[in-house]
């Protein structure tokens, strides 16, 4: 696929079929995600691959109480609080896998090498005619100290980009940018 039309064409998903993701597919997307610039090439990443749908759906529940506890209007604050009042509400959208990128370093620039590694794979993944979708809603859980024990990730780590990928069930619409806000200095 060419580049500008991943870029342009890839998609939040958050409608998914039942179908599993092969490892093959999992092991390529990780080194797709893995050819991403870091800084000082540290490569701060490790690659956290959940396929337990009943782990999946443990960890949807308690992240979601746990953003009801914290959120505060005013953004979006009604509509976010809906959807984690409702228990059909799954933060996770039944995905098949979920693969948490996790900062395994210290150093100033680890958040920044990770999410660049999200990228890749969400790019991959639509080039590869999955769907994708960050999950920012399992971030307080995940780096908490008990998400960190439930996963087995160590304590210093850093939860990064929760990931979810799966085949979607639908294509997703099209979501409109902005116009560019661009500064010209003389
Ligand atoms: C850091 C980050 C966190 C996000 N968290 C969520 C999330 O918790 N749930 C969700 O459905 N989408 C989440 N998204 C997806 C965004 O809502 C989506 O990328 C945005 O609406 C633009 O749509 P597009 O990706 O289709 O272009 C997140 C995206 C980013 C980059």
């Amino acid at each position: 696929m060419d580049l500008n039309e991943a870029i342009t064409g890839r998609r939040a998903v958050r409608e998914y079929t039942t179908e599993s993701l092969d490892e093959l597919t999992v092991t390529q997307l990780i080194h797709a995600a893995m050819e991403a610039p870091s800084a000082k090439n540290v490569q701060p990443w490790t690659f956290t691959v959940l396929r337990n749908q009943k782990l999946l759906d443990q960890i949807s529940e308690v992240s979601k109480a746990l953003v009801l506890k914290t959120i505060t209007p005013p953004l979006h604050f009604d509509q976010l609080q809906s959807y984690l009042q409702d228990p059909k509400f799954h933060i996770f959208y039944h995905a098949p896998v979920l693969i948490l990128i996790s900062a395994n370093a210290d150093g100033s620039e680890v958040i920044e090498d990770c999410a660049l590694a999200a990228q890749n794979l969400m790019l991959a993944a639509f080039a590869a005619g999955l769907g994708s979708c960050w999950i920012g809603l399992a971030q307080n859980f995940l780096n908490s100290a008990e998400g960190k024990k439930l996963l087995g990730v160590p304590e210093g780590w850093v939860s990064v980009a929760p990931i979810i990928v799966g085949h979607p069930k639908s294509p997703a619409a099209p979501v409109p940018r902005k116009k560019p806000e661009i500064l010209l200095i003389d």
